[in-house]
């Protein structure tokens, strides 16, 4: 087991941040680059009958607008996760079809971005509509046969004849990721080789899907990746505008920079979509679960499916013997949706875990008790042991350092001396702890430097400075010149990064490679005295340098995924791993603040405590969190996508008016530790921390909420007006 206690340490890259030197895909400096702007279509689904280019291609400064019959040849990937997690297939310009409002129909390529904006704005349209569902509730949505979910025991029947009982509905909206680092692609064809320079959480299978959708050998296919200005998922799969860049790069033989506007992103982009969560729960007089059954129908494209997992966390947060759920995909006419951060988990937690809490209040019991009591041990799903688990501790800890001893639990008893009203609200959370398999080639020089090269891909989560704490960490190395190359499938092959695998996939690899080093270092000097560090040695011994390949699956995985690996395809398992079950977890304690006249609601403080095994990155690890718990305020009281039903369009689509919480809107978030290694799944004891900090947020605020005002709110984000 992981023995190691991991200081806190600035991030690696953090001067060059601070500086500005950070380079992300569009900052490339680059030789005759030309800039491209996309015409996105103004009906939601039909045939694109004509596009009239002339007057575009006639300002001055335009070398090419390229429509959909200039993209013959070009085959769709498929997108989702780089094309094999599920099958996504729409790639815009490849026909006349028309899937989407905002779908990409002609892209205009010129010396200046002005110049291309301004050309895009005469490309003209003509088009044949067809009727179409903008909404989940929409009559023409189409309603998909429930997928296969959980069943367990016999829920149905206990639920009829539980002691208390609660049966209600929560709705959470589309959302959209809105990284800061906008969509973006610069593409380069120079001696037959294509170059993507591209902020992708997925390097790999776009190296792979380039190659396929434009019929070159992959050799021939280079992806650089080494930063991304936020991914949150939104960069997890192919995207739509590669293909396009990359062609116009190939036609035009000039490097083509395409930066997606904000506002298209709001039509092309994945996103999470809408979802409607059913809920019932039985418990018996002893304030036991006994019964619960999740019903979800969740919003998808027409033409691809998005598959729901709702109920992966909710069956094992609780000791529930009888369970059951489906989940239903609703075909509306929008863009593929796809993951975003805690993409199933976070919905699910708020439906569940506010139901969880209305069930508490029936059975007249405290909620955090109630949680206590119905603590899993096993797996309820499996029966198998989980590898760690200690959501009860995060619970304990969380309400010891909240001070959840002292709550009134009667709603409405707790106010300010100016009377506004105080709520105190708890939730858990669970996320799987996921591994996925990587290579990583470790090589120290005599001149002082080292490389490590490895799959991963750094967004802003802090991966680069938990594989310099795990490359560092016991090897004679001078830690000044470390250079971490992640995020380039041909100096190691690239898996994608997601799931909140990263640092349990990467970290215990380097741990490897460090013990291969060793090893190798250690025959190498055959019993001569050490002096110094490991490149002293080897420069005193005339070795310019010693590398060493380690490579690591997740348990259980056969030596085949590694094969996967090298395709750029998914090769990710969990949360079931023969014979363990592996999730982190995660308690939040919220204060709320509901002013009695306006209704407004501040959320003075938070208190957060997980547990994602050991903490390699203490300074990233944090703030991963306060990210995570930022996201579940803003999720709880701000963001929803406006869609207009009649134009099938996100109205708000600009940071003007898609409102996510700004530094007023948020108090003091404390954020603890279990820090205890788990046992099981990995050499470095590490789970996942990345999506399980949002998870939970938004329903302790909810149940905040009503213990601060006695109103139970059901649908997200939660409005002043519905407080009235
Ligand atoms: Mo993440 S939403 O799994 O890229």
């Amino acid at each position: 087991m992981n023995q190691t206690i991991y200081p806190d340490r600035a991030r690696v890259d953090a001067r060059d941040k601070v500086r500005g030197v950070t380079r992300f895909a569009a900052d490339m400096p680059m030789q005759r680059v030309a800039h491209a702007m996309t015409v996105p279509s103004r009906i939601v689904r039909g045939r694109l009958a004509a596009v009239d280019i002339d007057a575009a291609r006639a300002v001055d400064g335009v070398l090419a607008v390229l429509t959909w019959r200039d993209f013959k040849g070009v085959k769709s990937a498929g997108y989702l996760m780089g094309g094999g997690f599920g099958f996504q297939s729409h790639q815009p310009m490849l026909s006349d079809r028309l899937v989407h409002r905002g779908e990409p129909i002609a892209l205009v390529v010129a010396e200046t971005l002005e110049i291309a904006i301004e050309a895009a704005a005469l490309v003209e349209a003509s088009y044949e509509e067809e009727q179409f569902a903008a909404l989940l509730g929409d009559t023409r949505a189409e309603v998909l046969a429930p997928q296969p979910g959980h069943d367990m025991g016999d829920a149905q029947a206990v639920l009829a004849s539980a002691t208390f009982r609660v049966d209600a509905e929560y709705l959470s909206p589309a959302q959209f990721q809105n990284p800061m680092e906008m969509i973006a692609t610069v593409a380069e064809w120079r001696d037959g080789t294509l170059t993507i320079h591209e902020g992708t959480q997925n390097s790999g299978a776009l190296k792979f899907g380039m190659a396929a959708a434009l019929g070159l050998d992959p050799a021939r296919v280079r992806v650089e990746s080494a930063y991304l200005g936020g991914g949150f998922g939104q960069k997890n799969s192919l995207q739509g505008q590669t293909v396009l860049a990359a062609r116009a790069a190939m036609l035009l033989g000039r490097p083509v920079k395409l930066v997606m506007p904000r506002a298209q992103l709001f039509h092309t982009a994945s996103f999470r979509p809408a979802s409607r969560h059913r809920i019932r729960l039985g418990a018996d007089a002893d304030g036991r679960i006994v019964a619960a059954s999740y019903d979800a129908d969740m919003q998808n494209s027409r033409p691809d499916t998005f598959r729901a997992s709702f109920s992966e966390i909710t069956a094992r947060l609780y000791a529930i013997p009888n369970y059951t759920s489906t989940a239903r995909l609703v075909r509306t006419d929008v863009q593929s949706p796809g993951y975003m951060r805690a993409p199933f988990e976070h919905p699910a937690a708020f439906a569940f875990e506010s139901a969880v809490d209305e069930l508490a209040y029936a059975a007249g019991r405290d909620p955090l008790a109630f949680r206590l009591a119905n603590d899993a041990e096993t797996d309820p799903v499996t029966g198998h042991p989980f590898s760690s688990r200690f959501l009860a501790e995060c619970l304990r800890d969380g309400a010891e350092r909240f001070g959840w001893s002292r709550r009134d639990p009667a709603p409405g008893s707790m106010r300010a001396a100016d009377g506004t009203l105080i709520g105190w609200g708890v939730a858990a959370g669970a996320y799987k702890a996921a591994m996925a398999p990587a290579i990583a080639r470790l090589r120290v020089r005599a001149d002082g430097t080292t490389r490590i090269s490895l799959s991963g891909h750094e967004m802003g989560q802090g991966i680069r400075t938990a594989i310099f704490a795990a490359v560092t960490d016991g090897l004679a190395i001078d830690p000044a010149r470390v250079e971490i190359v992640i995020g380039d499938p041909d100096a190691a092959p690239q898996h994608v990064t997601a799931g909140s695998w990263g640092t349990a996939s990467s970290v215990p690899v380097v741990r490897r490679a460090v013990q291969a080093m060793q090893a190798r270092f250690e025959e190498f000097r055959d019993g001569r005295p050490i002096r110094g560090t490991i490149h002293e040695m080897l420069a005193r011994w005339r070795r310019p340098y010693i590398e060493v390949e380690s490579r690591l699956q997740a348990p259980g995985q056969p030596d085949t995924v590694f094969d996967r690996l090298q395709r750029g395809l998914p090769a990710a398992a969990g949360p079931e791993y023969e014979p363990f079950v592996s999730f982190s977890y995660i308690a939040h304690f919220v204060e709320v603040r509901v002013e009695p006249t306006t209704r407004h609601v501040r959320v003075p403080r938070i208190v957060s405590v997980v547990d994602c095994g050991r903490i390699v990155s203490p300074r990233t690890a944090e703030s991963q969190v306060r990210g995570g718990v930022v996201w579940g305020i803003g999720a709880a009281l701000r963001e929803t996508a406006e869609i207009d039903p009649r134009f099938g369009g996100v109205l708000n689509n600009d940071f003007a008016e898609y409102v996510v919480p700004v530094n007023a809107d948020i108090g003091a978030i404390e954020v603890g530790f279990i820090d205890r290694p788990d046992p099981l799944l990995n050499e470095a004891g590490v789970k996942g921390l990345g999506e399980v900090a949002m998870v939970g947020v938004a329903a302790a605020i909810g149940n905040a909420i009503f213990h601060a005002t006695g109103r139970r709110l059901r649908e997200l984000p939660i409005r002043v007006e519905h407080l009235f």
